[in-house]
């Protein structure tokens, strides 16, 4: 395992890309979502997203009760229409904070690295960060909320 560099700024190719799917989770896969485990943590950060660690696909970590949650090809269901705004940082683009404004729930679902499928209905914090991560992997950024 390896902590890995965090790519920053918000005109990097990488974080601008839209990732490509994950079509199966190979040890490659396996391993990069360990690597990620390794840079959140070592960052303090709620998330990641592949393409901050310089890999355009889509895989991320969501911090959901307090545990690390990796999720491949994770996409959302449904919203609700009930939004509020949090001030959001990213560790792309330290020292930089935007109010933010997201759905304040969502059902998702995503593929596990046991190559399950799952589906969660998350509120609040958990959604906010997941929706976060999601934009990481289209290429949004929250500078891009102002
Ligand atoms: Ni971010």
């Amino acid at each position: 395992m390896a902590i890995l560099p965090i790519i920053k700024g918000e005109n990097t190719e990488v974080l601008r890309a839209v990732a490509a799917p994950v079509s199966q989770v190979t040890k490659e896969v396996i391993k990069l979502i360990k690597n990620m485990e390794e840079t959140v943590k070592n960052a303090e950060g709620l998330g990641l997203a592949a393409p901050q660690i310089g890999q355009s696909v889509r895989v991320c970590l969501v911090m959901l009760y307090g545990k690390m949650t990796p999720m491949i090809n994770p996409e959302i269901l449904w919203k609700s229409e009930e939004t509020s705004v949090m001030t959001e940082g990213c560790l792309s683009l330290p020292k930089i904070e935007v109010d933010v404004e997201r759905p304040v729930e969502v059902t998702i679902k995503y593929t596990d690295k046991k190559g399950q499928e799952q589906e969660r209905r998350l509120h609040d914090l958990d959604a906010k960060v997941m929706q976060h991560e999601l934009d990481h992997l289209n290429g949004v950024l929250i500078v891009d909320y102002t």
